[in-house]
This record gives C-alpha cells, structure tokens and sequence, in this order.
C-alpha cells in the first residue's frame, strides 16, 4: 500500500502555529479507519475506549495490550494518510519508563502505527521522556483520565487549576507532541491551550482547542448501550442505530414472510 501522503506528528504540532484546527476520532478496525482516513481525518486513534464500546465493558481498564495490537493493526493497514496513535492499556505505562518503552516499542513495531497515547500528567512525565527518546512520538492525556477512575473518584469535570497548569507543562517538557484534554472546564482548556507549545485535543472541554477528538460510536450511535447514556459532550452527527435496527426489522419481516 502506497503511503506516501502520510502525515507526520511534526505536522500536527506545526498546525498549532499555523492555526489550522485539528480533527481527531477513534477508529477500531480496518473499515472505518478506511472511511475516517478517505474524509480527511488528520489523526486516527484506537482508544482504549474499545472496551466499552466494542467488547460492552464498564471501564476500560481490562482491555490488554494484546487487544490494543489487534485492533491498531486492523486501522494501520487501511490508512493512507492519517497520523494513527495507539492507546496504551493499563497498567503499562504506570509501572514505570522499562516497562512503558517495552510495550510501546511492541506496539509500535507490531502494528506501525505512528506513536501512541499515554495518560496522566506530572506523574507520568519521566515516562513520557523514556518512551519519546526511545523514538516513539508520544499523544499526553491529560485531566479526566478514565484508566485513573477509581482515584479519581468518578467521571466528573476537572476544575483544579494549578494541577491542570502542571500536568499540561510537565508532559509538553518530557516531549510530548500534543495533549488530549478530557473534560476540563472549557476556559481552563482555553487557558492552557493559550499556556502550551503543544497542541491541545478536546473531548468535553469547550470549542477553544487547537483540535477535538471524538468516540467514533457516540458521532453515530454505534454503541451498544442505551443512547441516552452517551456522555454529554458527543455531538451525533447520524443515527446508525436507527438506520441499522430499520433495516434489520425488515430484512426479519421479508425472511419470515418468504419474500427475499
Ligand atoms: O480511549 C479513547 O478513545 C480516548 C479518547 C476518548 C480521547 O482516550
């Protein structure tokens, strides 16, 4: 597959600069990253979030390093163009930077995909800085950070200005080339974009981003689970299960009744 157009991290984090906004959502096998990469996508990511949205999971915490390889190799194969970043499951990045750059050199050289996401801010810096000097382009996460829940304390807004200012600089200096925001108060993810180098990425976080990012299943109601369930900040921008649930009725319909 001819995959000379490929855009680099440099260029997304060169798109801060240049003003230009950049679009990011998930993908998790070969047809949509197909789709995501044809429309445009400037970065494909499999998230972790696989586990819910995929396998119906509470959290995303059992999803395993070898499930990330399958998935990532999938949307790797099918993209032309897109930067695609791979989620790095718990615990790997937590236990420390050995362990970090060993699972994500195998991420990397099992799937090639172009680098991956690590989450957590100062606490996760000197492992950023690890795996970025290992030559691996790394995507930081910050704010709500769904593999830390439990500490957390729950999916909630983070409002906690002095935290958010130290995470955000402490993982742009250990080299990261942009940072997700996870629902971070939207004039607090306005301030810190203004604040950073580095490309900010949205989800729940206000329009002020250098770029958002979206589950692929929310935009379209792909999700197992009960719409009304879809966190507030998903804009749907077509109902599939709608469309799909439609088209089943009435395929059952034509079997029964002897017609197709
Ligand atoms: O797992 C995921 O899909 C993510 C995005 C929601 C940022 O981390």
């Amino acid at each position: 597959m001819a995959r000379s157009n490929l855009l680099s991290t440099v260029k997304i984090f060169q798109m801060k600069a240049a003003g230009e906004k950049i679009s990011v959502a998930t993908a998790y096998d070969y047809p949509t990253a197909k789709m995501e990469d044809q429309a445009g996508m400037d970065v494909i990511l499999v998230g972790d979030s696989l586990g819910a949205v995929v396998q119906g999971k509470q959290t995303t915490l059992s999803v395993t390093l070898e499930n990330m390889i399958y998935h990532a190799e999938m949307v790797v194969r099918a993209v032309e163009r897109a930067v695609t970043i791979v989620d790095m499951p718990f615990p790997y990045c937590q236990l420390g930077p050995e362990a970090a750059v060993n699972a994500c050199a195998r991420v990397v050289k099992e799937t090639d995909a172009t680098g991956v996401k690590i989450e957590g801010g100062a606490s996760r810096a000197s492992t950023i800085r690890a795996v970025v000097d290992a030559g691996i382009p790394v995507m930081a996460h910050c704010g709500l950070v769904p593999q830390s829940v439990k500490a957390l304390g729950g999916y909630r807004m983070q409002r906690d200005w002095e935290q958010l200012l130290s995470d955000a600089l402490a993982v742009q200096e250990a080299g990261a080339f942009a940072v997700v925001l996870e629902c971070v108060q939207a004039d607090l993810a306005q301030r810190l974009t203004k604040e950073l180098r580095i490309p900010t990425i949205g989800i729940g976080s206000g329009s002020n981003c250098d770029g958002q990012v979206l589950v692929f299943h929310d935009m379209f109601n792909f999700a197992a689970q009960d719409p009304s369930q879809a966190p507030k900040h998903a804009r749907l921008y077509c109902d599939l299960h709608a469309h799909i649930d439609a088209g089943l009725r009435q395929y059952i319909k034509e079997v029964k009744e002897g017609s197709f």
